[in-house]
């Protein structure tokens, strides 16, 4: 809880400075591929000039550097600060979904995966600073092979190998060339494995936010232009090198501490990593379910859940129609969305029994509808509002008063817009608030965008026109912005005074003139 509202502060100025759209903190995956793609293709670059050999690997790129600085030189310090970035991003957003709770239930496969990956980017990154064959390269090789030979698993001596010049062969470039190239491809599978379980997954950063991430890149690139040491030589022990902080930090560690001691450390810390999304407290809440008797085949539900955790199948109950709704319940986080979605989720249904095609067993819609009448019950005056608000942000029951009445669910892209119209034209409150996780980062991914689109008249269930769009306010609050939230329904409220003293005045001309009409009559 610390660590997530440390974040959401943060965040908060982040968002004063970007906007919620191109913060980065929301955009830290796609960030992440975006990295990744200047990698590659910075790499390719650098490929296409790079020579296999003991001396030509460094000359190589030394020519690079100084010789073809306007693009070879760029392009290997777009390389190396990019790689960088995509460390920074890496555990930002490792500790970020930590921060925000968002591995437990069926989201461990987002974690469990993503734990891979950072052995696949070290491991790329280290094999990169080892083919420049520079002294850091001399360094890194004899260190990892020492830590290798202590590790029982291989036969020979591998730091052996690199005692003198006359071992080392072009071959031995290549293979690194090899690995180097290797290591990023099984990354990007890793890295499309990844985001399965997500619909839409955010996989580019908006556009502005990628030029501008590109432009410091390249300034840094200017400045700072990425150099290789002196050159290796193997019958000189390296007595200082400048290590890549953001890729070597364990290197001093394996310095000084016993090969088998940093492996065991780093397959203990591996596991326990991989075990997170399973350690207390974790609580499984029912998944959705689905009342055929009720689901008309409609796909709406499909098309909104941010986790594919529908599917329609052909219909096994013999009805007309042709689909039926399928809950996978090892993808189902339980969020509610897709009741949100369902035209069947209506609370002006008459059946005594309000089922509708989908719902969660928690929190049925049924009980959605009586807790809203029984919180308007409790409301007095003429500008009584009821604030629907989701249980991931900032706790709204703790707002109800005698004008304010409050109804949470599990995200607030569960509410069905056919709500907001029950309340309003069965006079249960004079407005309607909405509340939720801050606009860009949706605790459920897709909560506050379908719930917009829905309010806009972009997106099925659409609100129906009838309503007052003026009767409806919201503020995407998280767990931070309380003030924000305050200021913002009392302005809410405000606008809802002014728009009845409007309409009565309206309604007292109308009322005098047609008085007049009658005298005249
Ligand atoms: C190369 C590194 C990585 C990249 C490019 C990457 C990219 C992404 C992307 C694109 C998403 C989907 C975001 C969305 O659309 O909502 C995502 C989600 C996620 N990532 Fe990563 N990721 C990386 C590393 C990691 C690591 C190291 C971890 C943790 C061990 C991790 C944990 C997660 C989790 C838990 C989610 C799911 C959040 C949810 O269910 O909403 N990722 N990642
Ligand atoms: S939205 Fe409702 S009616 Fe439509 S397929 Fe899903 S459960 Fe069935
Ligand atoms: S509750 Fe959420 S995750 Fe589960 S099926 Fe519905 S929309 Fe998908």
């Amino acid at each position: 809880m610390l660590l997530r509202t440390l974040f959401e502060h943060i965040e908060d100025w982040f968002d004063v400075v970007f906007g919620a759209k191109w913060n980065p903190f929301y955009q830290l995956g796609a960030l992440g591929w975006f990295y990744y793609w200047i990698v590659v293709i910075s790499g390719f670059y650098l490929y296409i000039f790079f020579d296999t050999g003991v001396t030509q690997a460094y000359q190589s790129l030394e020519y690079l550097t100084h010789e073809q600085w306007y693009a070879g030189g760029i392009m290997r310090s777009l390389h190396r600060y990019a790689s960088d970035a995509l460390v920074v991003m890496m555990i930002v957003h490792l500790l970020r979904e930590f921060a925000m709770d968002r591995f437990r239930s069926p989201r461990w496969f987002a974690w469990f995966t993503g734990v891979p990956m950072l052995w696949l980017v070290f491991a790329a990154g280290i094999s990169g600073y080892w083919m420049v064959w520079d002294q850091l390269a001399q360094y890194i090789a004899i260190t990892t092979a020492e830590f290798l030979d202590a590790v029982p698993l291989f036969g020979e001596a591998i730091a052996r190998n690199f005692l003198t010049d006359a071992k080392l062969s072009g071959r031995f470039f290549t293979l690194m060339v090899f690995v180097h190239i290797a290591l990023p491809l099984f990354l990007l599978f890793v890295m499309w494995i990844h985001i399965q379980r997500h619909a839409t997954p955010k996989v580019n950063p908006p556009k502005e936010l990628a030029i501008a991430t590109l432009s410091m890149l390249l300034i840094l690139s200017f400045i700072k232009p990425a150099l290789s040491q002196a050159p290796a030589d193997l019958s000189i022990v390296p007595t200082t090198v400048n290590l890549d902080w953001f890729y070597m930090p364990i290197y001093p560690i394996m310095n000084n501490v016993s090969g088998l001691t940093v492996l065991i450390a780093l397959i203990v810390a591996t596991l326990l990593l991989m075990m997170v999304p399973w350690m207390p407290p974790g609580k499984r809440v029912p998944v959705a379910v689905v009342h055929l008797d009720n689901c008309n085949g409609c796909s709406r539900c499909a098309a909104d859940c941010p986790f594919s955790a529908i599917d329609m199948a052909p219909r096994s109950d013999g009805s007309a129609y042709k689909l039926e709704a399928v809950v996978d319940a090892n993808h189902c986080v339980s969020c509610g969305i897709c009741v949100g979605s369902c035209p069947t989720a209506t609370p002006f249904r008459t059946k005594s029994e309000l089922s509708p095609g989908i719902e969660l067993p928690e929190d049925k819609i049924k009980e959605l509808r009586e807790k809203t009448v029984a919180a308007s019950s409790k409301l007095t005056g003429d500008d009584r509002v009821i604030v629907y608000g989701c249980q991931n942000s900032l706790d709204p029951s703790k707002m109800a008063d005698a004008k304010v009445g409050v109804v949470t669910m599990p995200c607030i892209g569960m509410l069905p817009p056919s709500f907001i119209d029950f309340v309003l034209s069965k006079k249960l409150a004079e407005g309607v608030f909405l509340t939720g996780c801050r606009q860009g980062d949706c605790g459920y991914r897709l909560g506050i965008k379908w719930t917009d689109a829905r309010l806009a008249g972009q997106r099925d269930p659409r609100i129906r026109k009838r309503v007052n769009q003026d009767r409806i306010g919201k503020y995407w609050a998280g767990m931070t912005r309380r003030k924000e939230f305050f200021k913002e329904l009392t302005a809410f409220r405000l606008r809802l005074n002014k728009l009845d003293s409007a309409q009565l005045e309206d309604q007292n001309k109308t009322n005098n003139s047609s008085e007049k009409d009658n005298a005249q009559v």
